[in-house]
């Protein structure tokens, strides 16, 4: 097969004077200016219900972005008929047509939906400029790409043995039914990826995302529509979860789930599935990646310097609003005092505010309600005994939604915040005997129910090897003397077990593979 030999997409850098930062800034500037009125997308349909909800950004929520038109269950219902209404033809185009519209949409938001794609989840999610870029762009470019090469490998496994009369082939079918896509707010690549994915493999799709997302959720429609994706294959609602449960999964062509987004959510349509299952032609695919409480570990031999930027950054990157953050961290008392210095003098230098002003590294949490779980977190904390604010504990949502990089340390390695996820710019430090370094990987293993990531930090070969032998089961992706966010697609396939999902790894062949049903057909000449 000769298909384009995907490389990951380079990152821009939008440094002062640079003519990406200033076309970027035009776009910030337009959008800010405009009130967007967002439909839904069902069939060849912009439905507009006159049901307007406002978009606001997290950091300035009186500023209006315009509205989008919220759906009832009428709409999930259309949205169903609609994507099983397209499903024969797009099913029966060849793999190759299906591939070139894929491609067609990562090169459109490569060139001309870049500064698009970026400004949009500046502005709806609060992402600063580097953030956006590595996630809406360069992580949504290199799943559609690295899909299109999995898809081609998984075509083209076939049985080894044939021959003397007989010829031996598996056909990859799309699943009977239709595909549900949930999606979260906090990575436009994973809303895009999660529908896209499904689709790239035949499959047609319900797609509904967070309403935190439906403003750059309407630009990939839009990218999707111009690279060619026919009408009915991909089918955009924004109807309430539990509403649009109801009916998904109480339908008899439901085919499969693709979701993103936490645990309580994911057991919950888990459940519902089961009590259903005699309604559906066949088991529902159940592909999730949910919560997570990421931890970092250090070993006495680390370089204090590395741990602490590790921590830095791996918590407080996107306000720590990444599955993968680093929440929780185990520091050997020999170096303490040193990673606290490094700490502090790095997080003394992230400055907070509004996504527009391009030297801010901390920008806003997405909503009232995050803003408001966040925040009692920490005022628990400034009440507990054996446990101290060592840098931020400060909030104020009267602008925008606004916590500062919060760091806790606590004498008790099952506190709160060490165990539960905060989804927020909360670390939490327990500081262990330097020596006891087996001990503290007995802990990591055995204080959350998650699994998701983790990393540790050691310069010792011996400790490398105990700390991954003893956390084998403790994160679906692990980090040696790295931090435990920012997997590249191609490079760190992307998922969790436990309480984190079921490990199905984004933007790679094992999760295409959820989007088939291989039919077996020998030939008898
Ligand atoms: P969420 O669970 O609140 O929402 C996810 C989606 O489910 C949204 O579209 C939401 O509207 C919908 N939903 C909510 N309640 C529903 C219900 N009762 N029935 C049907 N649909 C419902 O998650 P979020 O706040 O958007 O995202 C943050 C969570 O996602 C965190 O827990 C984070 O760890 C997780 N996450 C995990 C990964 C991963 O790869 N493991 C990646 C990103 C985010
Ligand atoms: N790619 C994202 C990360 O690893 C999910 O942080």
């Amino acid at each position: 097969f000769n298909i384009p030999e995907p490389i990951n997409e380079p990152v821009k850098s939008y440094a002062p004077g640079s003519p990406e930062r200033s076309e970027l800034q035009a776009m910030l500037k337009e959008f800010r200016a405009q009130q967007v009125d967002v439909p839904m997308y069902i069939g060849s349909e912009e439905v507009r219900t006159g049901n307007k909800k406002p978009m606001n950004p997290p950091h300035d929520h009186q500023h209006l972005l315009g509205h989008f038109h919220e759906g009832d269950a009428s709409h999930v219902e259309q949205a169903i008929n609609s994507a099983m209404g397209a499903k024969h033809a797009w099913e029966s185009m060849e793999w190759e047509q299906r591939a070139a519209i894929f491609l067609k949409a990562a090169d459109l938001l490569a060139g001309p939906y870049r500064a698009k794609i970026n400004a949009a989840t500046m502005l709806g999610q609060s992402k600063n400029a580097f953030q956006a870029e590595i996630d809406a762009a360069c992580e949504f470019i290199d799943f559609l790409r690295f899909n299109v090469k999995y898809m081609v490998e998984i075509y083209s496994q076939q049985p080894p043995v044939s021959g003397n009369g007989v010829w031996n082939r598996v056909e990859q079918r799309p699943l009977e039914g239709f595909v549900f896509a949930l999606t979260p707010f906090n990575f436009t690549a994973i809303a895009g990826n999660l529908p896209t994915s499904a689709a790239l493999m035949g499959n047609t799709v319900v797609w509904k995302p967070a309403h935190t997302q439906i403003y750059s959720a309407n630009i990939l429609m839009q990218v999707f529509k111009e690279a060619g994706v026919p009408d009915g294959v991909i089918n955009l609602i924004y109807v309430d979860g539990p509403t649009t449960g109801k009916i998904i999964f109480n339908h008899p062509d439901f085919a499969g789930i693709h979701f993103t987004g936490s645990t309580g959510v994911f057991q919950h349509i888990w459940k519902t599935i089961g009590e259903n299952i005699f309604k559906y032609k066949s088991y529902p695919r159940i592909v999730g990646e949910t919560g997570g409480k990421d931890f970092v570990i250090a070993h006495k031999s680390a370089n204090p310097k590395a741990v602490a930027v590790g921590l830095s950054r791996g918590a407080f990157e996107y306000q720590g609003q990444k599955c993968s953050a680093a929440s929780r961290a185990y520091i050997p008392s020999n170096m303490w005092a040193e990673v606290k210095k490094y700490l502090l003098e790095d997080l003394a230098s992230m400055k907070m505010g509004p996504t527009e002003d391009f030297t801010n590294f901390i920008n806003a949490v997405i909503d009232e309600k995050a803003f408001d779980k966040i925040s009692n977190y920490i005022s628990e904390a400034k009440k507990a005994d054996g446990v101290e604010i060592i840098s931020g504990g400060n909030f104020d949502k009267s602008k925008g939604y606004f916590i500062e990089p919060t760091v806790i340390v606590t004498q008790d390695p099952m506190y709160t915040t060490m165990c539960e996820e905060i989804f927020g710019p909360v670390l939490t430090i327990y500081v262990y005997q330097a020596e006891h370094f087996e001990e503290a990987l007995e802990l990591v293993d055995q204080t959350s129910p998650y699994a998701l990531t983790g990393a540790v930090f050691s310069q010792d070969r011996y400790a490398i090897e105990l700390a991954t032998k003893k956390l084998r089961n403790a994160a679906g992706n692990f980090y040696i003397n790295d931090k435990p966010t920012g997997a590249v697609v191609g490079q760190q396939p992307f998922g969790g077990a436990r309480a984190s999902g079921t490990n199905d790894k984004a933007g790679s062949m094992i999760n295409l593979l959820r989007w088939v049903s291989p039919r077996t057909i020998k030939e008898t000449f």
